[in-house]
């Protein structure tokens, strides 16, 4: 099964990547004030952390995944894995949302999500459900392990791909994401992720690639 739904052959040194909508595209959901920070700020930290730790290093000829592969296997590499896999979770999480997003998922992943949480209702209280209890900061997720449908969570920069899992939707539940709009309401952003954000269009071309 392939992992990583977001294969690139980047390599040092990375850059920040241009969000798939202009900065004022969410509005009211995500505001552009909140993007400027959680794109052109921490994002941008992550590439620069990174490109400043790779630098010099036998990692300079690997791509952003084999980087995170590596690193997640050597315990003297956590500088390097957090701030790659950030990058990795930010890329797919801008992928994640769009204008108008929101609603039922169509296709194959609708049938999927029925077949395997019981209900799309069912599937959405246990995604919430995910993103609210994730203490500290984290990622909500729904993966594909082998055939089946998965919710997970993941604490600070870990990933689907480092657990052989393939990433279809994120949502970014550290303070960052939400802080700006929502203050201390990740239930309120959760829920307007879910009513008017979430590109199931994306989630479905991941589980079909
Ligand atoms: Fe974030």
């Amino acid at each position: 099964m392939t992992l990583n739904p977001l294969p690139s052959q980047e390599k040092f040194p990375f850059s920040l990547p241009e969000l798939p909508y202009t900065k004022d595209a969410l509005n009211p959901h995500i505001t552009e004030s909140t993007l400027n920070y959680h794109h052109g700020k921490h994002h941008q930290a992550y590439v620069t952390n990174l490109n400043n730790l790779v630098k010099g290093t036998e990692l300079e000829g690997k791509t952003l995944e084999e980087i995170i592969m590596l690193a997640k296997a050597d315990s003297t590499k956590a500088g390097i894995f957090n701030n790659a896999a950030q990058i990795w979770n930010h890329t797919f999480y801008w992928h994640c949302m769009k204008p108008g997003g929101g609603g039922m998922p169509t296709g194959k992943l609708m049938d999927m999500i029925v077949r395997d949480f019981g209900s799309f209702d069912a599937f959405k209280e246990q995604f919430k459900q995910a993103g609210v209890t994730q203490f500290g900061s984290g990622w909500a997720w729904l993966v594909l392990e082998g055939d089946k449908l998965k919710i997970t969570k993941t604490p600070n920069a870990d990933l689907p791909m480092a657990h052989n899992q393939r990433a279809l939707i994120t949502m970014d539940v550290w303070e960052h994401a939400y802080y700006l709009d929502y203050q201390n309401r990740r239930p309120d952003y959760l829920a307007i992720f879910l009513d008017h954000l979430v590109n199931w269009d994306f989630a479905n071309k991941n589980l079909n690639m």
